[in-house]
């Protein structure tokens, strides 16, 4: 297939510049009304940053299907407080120190006001998200929370389990992540009054978009660097994650090198020092290369759900996001 002038990240976001104002708009008055200790989380949440993805697949989405109007920015609004949600207390969960390349909210308000804030934030999407007065935007906001809930709920059990397969991975994935991007993506839609297979096609988008970018996240936990992730790397070995680069590597090695692993597997104290060698042997043995290609089938996977769209710079926009995702370093 013949490569058309991809568009650029920039482009992309020059194309979302206004909308994008209009939800950092809605997130402070959002997050102002609070009382204050989650106030000023609020203020430091949305000053520390973030890609902002979220909400950009959600405008792309609406603009692709025609829908011009004030509640895009208002639900791009919604999709990242839920999401901003779920970061607060994962990082409670997994105990992070660091978010965004800052403290996290649990290191410098301690885990029982972030518990709180983490709660009120997904109070506040649903209250923000019952301005639309709309049962099915309700229904897939709802059941979407649940899925993420359950996501962490099962990560949580599976912690050092190191015989996870690939079908566990991806199905925590799925949770985690990509039922988020495809509800941004179905929000959309549902905006333009768009049928249910044209809402099931960006869903199906979005699904294989997250996957994409969840894969890519883990592959970065192993080959990034503290600076360019604003977060520490190796984490999720440290943390116990079984993610897909690691399946992948004990497929690959050699039984005593699997014993190596599972020895070092889920230690806090280990150090990216410490680490090198795992690393080293990810590399060498094509675990990293297996779990790039993957990622690279579902960010194909992502485009050809896209085919039915006529043409449009949305739909180049949306075209150019996959592989963006599987290239970025951050
Ligand atoms: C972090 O998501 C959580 C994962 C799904 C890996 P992002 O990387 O989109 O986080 P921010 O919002 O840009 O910080
Ligand atoms: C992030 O999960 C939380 C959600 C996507 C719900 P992880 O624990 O894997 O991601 P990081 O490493 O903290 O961003
Ligand atoms: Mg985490
Ligand atoms: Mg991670």
């Amino acid at each position: 297939m013949a490569i058309t002038n991809r568009l650029s990240t920039k482009e992309v976001f020059d194309l979302l510049r206004s909308d994008l104002q209009k939800v950092e708009e809605e997130l402070s008055r959002q997050t102002s009304a609070a009382t204050r200790p989650i106030a000023e989380i609020g203020q430091y949440l949305q000053a520390s940053g973030g890609k902002r993805l979220r909400p950009s697949l959600l405008l792309l989405s609406a603009k692709l299907c025609g829908y011009e109007g004030p509640a895009s920015a208002r639900l791009g609004a919604v999709v990242e407080l839920i999401h901003t949600a779920t970061l607060v207390h994962d990082d409670v969960i997994d105990r992070a120190d660091t978010r965004r390349g800052r403290p996290s909210i649990n290191s410098r308000w301690g885990n029982h006001l972030s518990v709180l804030a983490g709660d009120w934030l997904y109070m506040q999407a649903f209250n923000a998200a019952l301005d639309e007065r709309s049962f099915p935007i309700l229904d897939l906001l709802i059941s979407l929370t649940q899925v993420m809930v359950e996501g962490e709920l099962l990560q949580l059990m599976a912690l050092n389990k190191l015989d996870a397969t690939e079908e566990d991975y991806l199905e925590l994935a799925y949770r985690k992540t990509a039922c988020l991007f495809s509800v941004c993506l179905k929000l959309g839609a549902i905006l333009a009054g768009k049928p249910p297979e044209i809402e099931e096609k960006l869903g199906a988008y979005g699904i294989n978009l997250g996957l994409a970018f969840q894969l890519t996240d883990d592959i970065l936990d192993f080959t990034s660097t503290e600076q360019k992730l604003g977060k520490p790397v190796g984490n999720d070995f440290r943390e116990g994650k079984v993610t897909l680069p690691m399946i992948y590597l004990l497929q690959k090695c050699a039984p005593e090198e699997a014993l190596e692993i599972e020895r070092a597997y889920g230690k806090r104290s280990f150090t990216t020092e410490h680490l090198e060698p795992i690393f080293d042997l990810m590399r060498r043995c094509g675990a990293l290369d297996e779990a790039r290609r993957k990622a690279a089938n579902f960010a194909e996977q992502a485009k050809q759900a896209l085919a039915v769209f006529p043409d449009s710079i949305y739909k180049d926009s949306l075209m150019a996001l996959p592989d963006f995702i599987i290239e970025r370093e951050s």
